[in-house]
């Protein structure tokens, strides 16, 4: 299966979170992502203090700064974060904003729990895009509690938020509801973009060997969502961003 040319969630970054644990399997992995197509990554680490107490934005910056003198020749590479909507982020976001972690256009990657909804989800996509960024919601087909209330979805993306969902999820292997949040987003348009939230070599191994037929016979939407959100990403190189 080729991926799309530009991954914007991923656990590269080695030895900072849940993800890859050394430089040696994340290089490995990285070469496995070029040879699947991918052409430029963009790290995302989880910056969450109440499981990584010590991952905030510098600890990454100098994380990533050490790493990239060992990434292949040529290879586009930047650093933003997947951040966890908790009391703590929900602070002085307009205080922060020259500080977080984002894409080059503004657009910052954040995520839930997935056991309950963030009680403060609406006043940090508030306050977020007041401070002049762009949220994507991480992986909403793995919050299966939304699977009850998928009416939530057209509110969010009413309101500016997009959504990313990862490439494993379409081979189901989140259950029942994840594959009705999947279906109900595809028929929506709100498969924004597709990303592979690497953090290990076997999930890559995984997603790689996808049988799509499988995944068109179970997931009838799963190539549209893959092919609009092929070209989404790119467009905020050019300015299409919110089209
Ligand atoms: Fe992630």
């Amino acid at each position: 299966m080729q991926l799309n040319p530009l991954d914007i969630h991923n656990h590269l970054l080695p030895g900072v979170d849940d993800g890859f644990a050394t430089a040696e399997e994340s290089l490995e992995a990285i070469r496995g992502l070029l040879a699947a197509g991918v052409e430029e990554l963009v790290f995302t680490p989880h910056i969450n203090p109440e499981v990584y107490p010590g991952n905030d934005e510098g600890r990454m910056r100098q994380a990533y700064g050490e790493f990239r003198p060992l990434l292949p020749d040529g290879l586009k590479t930047s650093l933003a974060a997947e951040y966890m909507i908790c009391t703590d982020f929900e602070r002085d976001i307009a205080g922060r904003a020259g500080e977080l972690l984002c894409y080059e256009d503004k657009s910052i990657l954040v995520e839930m729990s997935y056991l309950f909804r963030s009680p403060n989800l609406d006043k940090v996509l508030f306050e977020l895009q007041m401070a002049g960024f762009k949220p994507i919601l991480a992986h909403p087909e793995r919050y299966l509690y939304m699977a009850d209330c998928l009416e939530d979805f057209d509110r969010l993306h009413e309101n500016g938020c997009r959504f990313q969902l990862n490439y494993i999820s379409y081979t189901g292997v989140y259950g029942r509801d994840s594959v009705k949040i999947i279906r109900y987003l595809a028929r929506r348009g709100y498969c924004d973009f597709v990303a592979t939230d690497l953090h290990s070599i076997h999930q890559l191994e995984r997603i790689i060997s996808s049988d799509i037929a499988f995944l068109l016979k179970n997931l009838s939407f799963s190539i549209f969502c893959t092919k609009k959100s092929a070209s989404r990403p790119w467009a905020w190189r050019d300015g299409r961003g919110d089209a």
